[in-house]
């Protein structure tokens, strides 16, 4: 067995009324500026607890300018803004991006260098300013990973910083504050967080202590993802959601995605698709291509997913597979790069810049060449 290290956020709040905890621990902390990313959408739900921090002398500065998934130009603007205020804690309470671009407001508000001199896996080494996060979707887990994506407009990618430092010291899951997301919103992160699951799992660099957590993420988004989406305001399905995705997001410290990940990568650098739904479309392409090399895994995720046990292991897996790809037809997602408005002339350049992401390729259970990412698109298509 390999050795691995697991690093989590310092507190971990998790259930119904978490974010009211948040105000608590912030009040009780005597920290006095707060520098929040979030959302519109999100501060109308969090109003009480915005009032409470403020009422107790807490100066929060908001700002809700992120629109998309964040850039370069997003994080040095934001950054500038954030220089001013000088914050003692940055708070991102939103979906991932909001809070991957938390994490490093919080680590380069005290840093002079350019942000993009710290692109890459263990560059950053220090963050002086505490960092809570919260998430209002099931999908990243970026609450509780030490990974923080950034859009580079200068070359058209994404770029990944990676770093224990990254790791909120505190974060709070409060499912409440995924009530009411559309259904569509709901099913391609749930599809993130499912990925983030099995890609973890079925992973060279995986360790029995995260498949424990990624095999019951499975089963509790798999069950719970169409519920969720039938009903938008019903509690329960959107716990287990949110757990699925925290279990999602502690995985991918000590071992990180695999080959879903850096073939979605390059339909939101060139087409603008949410980073869910990118892995929605190409997870059960990317399962089929992987067989061969992960059926006793993929069987061990059918049975997660509730699967009899009554046959072969590769009769299992593809029975796995099949019902994955079943979960996200039935929750309206698009099943092909054609549905998603993706044309076949493109394949070859985003074949090309997937093949630039090794430190998930390498991770993969089935060595990818180019040749396999083009084909795997082509069967996607
Ligand atoms: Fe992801």
């Amino acid at each position: 067995m390999t050795t691995i290290s697991l690093y989590n956020p310092g507190n971990i709040t998790f259930g119904r009324g978490s974010i009211d905890q948040l105000v608590k621990d912030d009040i009780s902390s005597g920290r006095k500026r707060v520098f929040l990313i979030s959302a519109e959408a999100v501060l109308v739900k969090i109003k009480k607890q915005l009032n409470a921090l403020q009422n107790s002398g807490i100066i929060v500065h908001t700002d809700t300018s992120l629109q998309n998934e964040p850039s370069f130009n997003d994080v040095e603007r934001i950054l500038a803004e954030a220089r001013d205020f000088m914050p003692d804690t940055v708070a991102g309470i939103g979906g991932g991006s909001v809070m991957d671009l938390a994490k490093l407001i919080a680590v380069f508000t005290t840093f002079k260098e350019p942000v993009k001199n710290y692109v890459g896996s263990g560059c950053i080494t220090e963050r002086r300013t505490h960092l809570v996060c919260a998430p209002t979707t099931a999908g990243t887990g970026s609450e509780a990973s030490p990974n923080a994506v950034i859009f580079d407009e200068t070359d058209n990618t994404k770029k990944a910083f990676i770093s224990p430092w990254l790791i909120p010291d505190a974060a709070y899951i409060d499912p409440s504050l995924a009530l009411g997301l559309s259904a569509y919103i709901t099913a391609y992160t749930g599809i993130d967080a499912l990925t983030h699951c099995i890609e973890t799992f079925a992973n060279k660099k995986a360790h029995p202590l995260t498949d424990t957590l990624a095999l019951k993420g499975i089963t509790l988004i798999t069950e719970n993802l169409l519920k969720a989406t039938k009903n938008i305001q019903d509690i329960q399905p959107r716990i287990s959601l949110s757990l699925g995705s925290l279990y999602g997001g502690i995985c991918l410290g000590p071992v990180n995605t695999a080959a879903v990940h850096a073939l979605a990568y390059p339909l939101g650098n060139d087409y603008k698709i949410p980073h869910g739904l990118s892995n929605a479309i190409l997870l059960p392409y990317v399962m089929e291509f992987n067989l061969g090399a992960a059926e006793e895994k993929y069987a061990a995720i059918a049975e997660a997913i509730g699967i009899a046990n009554n046959t072969t292991r590769r009769i299992m897996a593809i029975k796995g597979i099949a019902h994955i790809r079943r979960l996200i037809e039935d929750c309206g997602l698009p099943v092909t790069l054609h549905d998603a408005g993706i044309k076949t002339s493109s394949i070859e350049k985003m074949a090309i810049s997937a093949m630039e992401v090794k430190r998930l390729l390498n991770n993969n259970l089935k060595e990818v060449t180019l040749k396999d990412v083009i084909d795997i698109y082509q069967h996607a298509l």
